[in-house]
């Protein structure tokens, strides 16, 4: 019998954790990945950033080599303890806490620059970006500038979705998932995960979004020079400034 893990995207950041991890090969590859798209598009002085769904801390870290001092939040009280550990032993300056997108003010800081890096936005619904974008208009300073990192999910649906997939870690563990369900009335949809050699089982469940939504809400909540990039695949940069 496998056990139910219930609607939980931890085990999921479990499998994959070596791609959340600043020294795995593969952390060290999205690092560098990072530096290069935040060098190019963030385009603003240095100074105090907000990295948003920072996890153990890759997309905070390279705003940190960029030379900017950034925070970084995460709701995972584990990925925040593992990206503090690091920075003391690296004795790195960014700074980690544990704080939801929507409380960003509780916070008390200012920025030049709020980050969502590693594609965060399938854990946010329309209501939680619209509420988390308008309050990063609060805390950027005049010209500061707000910046998406994230997969066009509409694209992927229409182009390549698997309803099955099978995934295999670092560690050459086996994940099964299966398409579950489309909720049209929320914009998102669902899988069934299986873990066969940890004989549980949970669901997750992913916001879709796609570039025209986060320009629209970006619009809504008076943020300007509104422009996204593809940078291939189903990839893509969105940014604006306050
Ligand atoms: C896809 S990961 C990206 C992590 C990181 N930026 C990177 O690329 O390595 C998304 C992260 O967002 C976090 N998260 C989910 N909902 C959140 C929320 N409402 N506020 C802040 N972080 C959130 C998750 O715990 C997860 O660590």
């Amino acid at each position: 019998m496998l056990r139910d893990k219930g609607i939980d995207m931890t085990l999921h950041y479990k499998f994959n954790e070596q791609t959340y991890d600043p020294q795995s090969l593969k952390g060290k590859y999205r690092m560098k990945q990072f530096v290069r798209i935040l060098a190019e598009y963030l385009g603003i002085k240095k100074g105090k950033a907000l990295d948003i769904g920072c996890a153990m801390g890759i997309s905070t870290f390279a705003l940190e080599q960029l030379g900017h001092k950034p925070i970084g939040i995460d709701t995972s009280k584990y990925f925040i303890q593992r990206a503090k550990d690091i920075a003391s032993r690296k004795k790195l300056s960014s700074k980690f806490y544990l704080k939801k997108a929507v409380d960003i003010e509780t916070l008390k800081q200012t920025y030049n620059a709020v980050t969502f890096m590693g594609n965060p936005l399938p854990h946010f619904t329309m209501d939680e970006l619209d509420t988390t974008i308008r309050k990063s208009w609060n805390v950027l300073n005049i010209e500061g500038v707000i910046l998406f990192h994230y997969m066009d999910w509409i694209d992927r649906l229409f182009s390549s979705y698997k309803r099955m997939l099978v995934e295999k870690n670092a560690e050459n563990e086996i994940m099964l998932s299966y398409h579950s369900t489309l909720d049209t009335e929320t914009g998102a949809f669902e899988r069934l995960f299986i873990l066969p050699e940890k004989g549980e089982f949970f669901r997750g469940r992913f916001y879709i979004w796609s570039p025209w939504l986060i320009e629209f809400l970006l619009q809504k909540n008076r943020f300007k020079k509104i422009e996204s990039t593809n940078l291939g695949g189903h990839m893509w940069v969105t940014k604006a400034i306050r």
